[in-house]
This record gives C-alpha cells, structure tokens and sequence, in this order.
C-alpha cells in the first residue's frame, strides 16, 4: 500500500485517477482548490460523468480509503507519490497553459519534507520537468530528494474507468530506478488484477504491457497517441467528403478499410471533427513545440485545417437545407456534449455550431440525455432538453452530432403524421434510413450520397 495524493483530484483525470488507486488498496488523499467539488465527492456524489464511479466511490468512503480535501499540504504530508492531474488549457498561441502546474510545484517546493516521487499526469510541454525540478531543486539543499516523473494518462472521458482497469499499457518515464521502484508498486495490483471494492471491468488474467523510459519519450508517446487518433478522425472526414463527391457509401468504405488488420476499424467514425479538451489542444501544443524546435509539421497542421473545415461543412449542410436566410428556422441540434455518453461541454463543436446558427438568427433547441445542464450554463440564451421528442417537434432541421443509439429509433412515421416534416441531416451515420425514406422525410447522410 503506497499513501498517494493527487493534486486536481475533482477533475476527470485526477478524479478516475484517485479513484482508482483508492480500489487498488491504496491511501489516496484528493486535492482540488474547486471547494463545492470537493464539498460533492465528500457526499459521494461526482461532479463529473464517469460510468461506474459513483458506487466505487461511496465504498471507498465508507472504508476511509479515499479523502477529498482543498488543502494540498493534506494530500501532500503523509504521500510517497503526489500525482499532478491539473489542466492545462491551450495558450492563443497553441502552447500549452503551465500555470497551475506551476502553482502546483511552487506549493510542493514548501510541503514535501521526505523523498516524494512527484508524477506529471498532465499532458506538459517537454521543457516542464525540468521547470518543475527546477522549483523544487531548493529541497536538495535542504536534504530532501524527489522525483519528476511522467505517467502519462490515456482514459477516454466517460469511460475513465473501463480505461483504467483494462488499460492498453502503462508508461512510465523516469530514469531513476528509485522512482521506477515506487510506481511498480503502485501498478502491482493493478498488473496482478487485485482489488479492495468491486470493480467490473478489472481482468485478472490480462497482460497489461508495462513500458519504462525516459521522461521525454513518455511525455512524447503521449501526443503522438492524441496526434494519431485526431490524423484518423481528420482522414476519414476527407474520405468521407470524397465519397460523398463520388457517390459512395462511407459505412461501407469503413467497414471494408477496417477488415485490414494493419488498419483497424476503430477511431474511423466521420463526423462533425474532434472536438473535446484533449485531441485538438494537444495537437496544437505538438505542433507549436515543433515550431519551436524549427521542424515543420506540415501533416498536423493538415489534420488541423480538415478539422475546422468540417464545421464548415456541416454549417453549409444546413444552410443548403434551409436557403440562405437560417432567420426564424428552428433547428434541432441532437448531442451538446463533445461525444456522447459524457457531459463535457468544453470544446465541444456542437456548441460552436450553435454559436454559428444563433448568429444567423435561427432558433436552436439542443438535445442531449447527459449535458443540457452544463450546456446552459455555458450558453444561458440556448433552449437544450433531454426530451428527444420536444427538441424534434416543430424543427425545420434536425442536425445529428452525438452517435447516440437512442437516434436510430426516432418515431419518423408519428412525426410527420402530426404534421412535422423536418430535413434531417445526419452527421454520425446513426439514423435509420430505411425509416426516413419510408415516412417521406428528405435527409442527408454525411459521406453518402442517400
Ligand atoms: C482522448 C483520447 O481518446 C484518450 O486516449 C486520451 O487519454 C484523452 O483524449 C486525453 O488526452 O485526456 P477524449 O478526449 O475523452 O479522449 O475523447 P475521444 O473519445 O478520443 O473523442 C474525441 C473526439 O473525437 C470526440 O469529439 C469524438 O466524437 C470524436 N471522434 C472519435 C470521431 O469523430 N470519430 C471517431 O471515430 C472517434
């Protein structure tokens, strides 16, 4: 048992993180300055969305295995491993925003008192280790070793958990045998598939590849893990625009793509583009840390350009549906979050689509069965509900952007017979066409010419 504590613990990240260690029969001690988050995870409730969370969480209290606290000396004092998990948002200029991870260190610079390995769970710049240590080099002085080390974090928002506990690989860089000591332990049960509470996803006789390296190719591994998943989402938007152009069907173009084991079919669904905190700020951080280190990635730069491109698109979709003044025309945006089974808002592309739509004078109802309150409080003026039936009722469009199963089985045939035939348009290729087509209703499938 390792006393770990983990600084931005309210967070996505940091929360699945404490919370996952905490089941691995750990002593977590969770930070976050956001009091009313920490006030909530005392209760037992999450802030946050993450499938299976809640129970593990309540267990956890119950046996006095996890604490949340504002007080980051707290989670500091008694820990061996602190893990920084604060965010760290885009600059304008695409860097990457150190300052709380600053602020993190210069605190840590007064709390630690006995060798403490200090883990970088946050996506940071290369140059930031050593920014770190640098804050903290004072301690040697005093006779107070640490590490800086990085493990970084490849969980999906929402199913953090499933991630965690069926992980693809844990990578850890650090070149200090010591601080590799410490996180094999941390890992161990984990590798062995032992837990304290029930946990469904864990697998006892999985092999999860455990990858030791250096801080640098850690932090490296990481953006290119985020760089390659956005270059497949940006190519297979541009196939799918082809296919459109050329009349193809893009479900089967991806189904026969997929069958090559070299490519797989996975992270090869078109779609309205990558949005989410992660993908497009680390792709703009790698690309301006290339920048920096005179090399010039044109490809990321390509990635980038389909990605704001394909808004666009969608945008011209609808302003084709409706003629050019959008004026009074009520539309229906089905899915606010950046992906479904989430209720992040941020970076959402729905949301910018909204902003687009409102600035042209339409009416915009937004459904989503998760996020229609995060949605309001980002945007007070938006009429959102979780009741599939109001958002579509009256619509002159309906636009589909989350993938949820609930949107194959829209009534078509009971809406037109009370009276409403809205252009549907359909960007996740989840809409039952063969209903559309036998109710009459015109629509458009992205990548299709149906
Ligand atoms: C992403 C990565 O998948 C995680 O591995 C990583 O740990 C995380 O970023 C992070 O850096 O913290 P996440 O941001 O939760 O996870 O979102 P994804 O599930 O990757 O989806 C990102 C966006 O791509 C969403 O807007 C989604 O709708 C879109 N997407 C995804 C597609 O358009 N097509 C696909 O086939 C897959």
């Amino acid at each position: 048992m390792t006393d770990i504590g983990v600084i931005g613990g309210a967070g996505y990240v940091g929360l699945v993180t404490s919370v996952a260690f905490a089941a691995l029969g750990h002593k977590v001690t969770s930070m976050d300055l956001d009091i009313p988050r920490v006030r909530m995870l005392m209760s037992g409730a999450s802030p946050v969305y993450e499938e299976g969370l809640e129970p593990i969480l309540g267990e956890l209290l119950t046996r006095d295995r996890i604490t949340f606290t504002n007080d980051q000396y707290q989670a500091v004092q008694n820990s061996d491993a602190v893990f920084i998990a604060v965010g760290t948002p885009s600059l304008a200029d695409g860097r990457a925003d150190m300052s709380s991870v600053i602020d993190v260190a210069e605190r840590l610079r007064d709390q630690i008192h006995k060798y403490t390995v200090i883990v970088i769970k946050s996506t940071v710049p290369f140059g930031a280790v050593n920014v770190i240590s640098e804050i903290l080099s004072l301690k040697l002085t005093e006779g107070v070793d640490f590490d800086v080390v990085s493990n970084p974090e490849f969980l999906r928002e929402g199913s953090g958990l499933i991630d965690f506990f069926s992980p693809s690989r844990i990578i850890v860089g650090s070149v200090s045998e010591r601080a590799q000591k410490v996180l094999r332990n941390i890992y161990q049960p984990l590798l062995e598939g032992t837990v304290i509470v029930d946990v469904p996803w864990i697998d006892s006789v999985q092999e999860i590849p455990y990858v030791e390296t250096d801080v640098t190719s850690a932090q490296l591994t990481k953006y290119a893990a985020n760089a390659f998943l956005a270059t497949r989402i940006s190519f297979i938007n541009e196939i799918a625009g082809i296919s459109e152009k050329v009349g193809g069907n893009i479900e089967d173009i991806v189904l026969g793509l997929g069958l090559d084991p070299r490519i797989g079919s996975s992270y090869l669904k078109p779609g309205i583009g990558f949005g989410g905190p992660c993908l497009d700020k680390d792709l703009r951080a790698l690309i301006t840390i290339a920048g920096e280190n005179s090399y010039d990635p044109v490809m990321f730069e390509g990635v980038l350009h389909r990605n704001e491109l394909q808004l666009r698109e969608v945008m011209n979709k609808i302003v084709g549906a409706l003629g050019s003044s959008l004026y009074g025309k009520r539309i229906a945006l089905l899915g606010l979050a950046f992906k479904e089974g989430t209720n992040d808002v941020r970076h959402s592309l729905s949301i910018r689509l909204y902003r687009a739509l409102r600035d042209q004078g339409a009416s915009v109802v937004g459904h989503d069965f998760l996020a229609v309150q995060e949605a309001i409080e980002l945007e007070p003026e938006l009429e959102a509900t979780s009741d599939l039936e109001m958002a579509i009722k009256g619509s002159d469009v309906v636009v589909v952007l989350n993938p949820e199963a609930s949107y194959s089985e829209i009534d078509w045939r009971s809406l037109v017979s009370s009276g409403f035939s809205p252009y549907a348009i359909d960007t996740r290729g989840v809409l039952d066409v063969d209903a559309l087509s036998a109710s009459g209703i015109t629509f458009y499938v992205l990548g299709s010419t149906a």
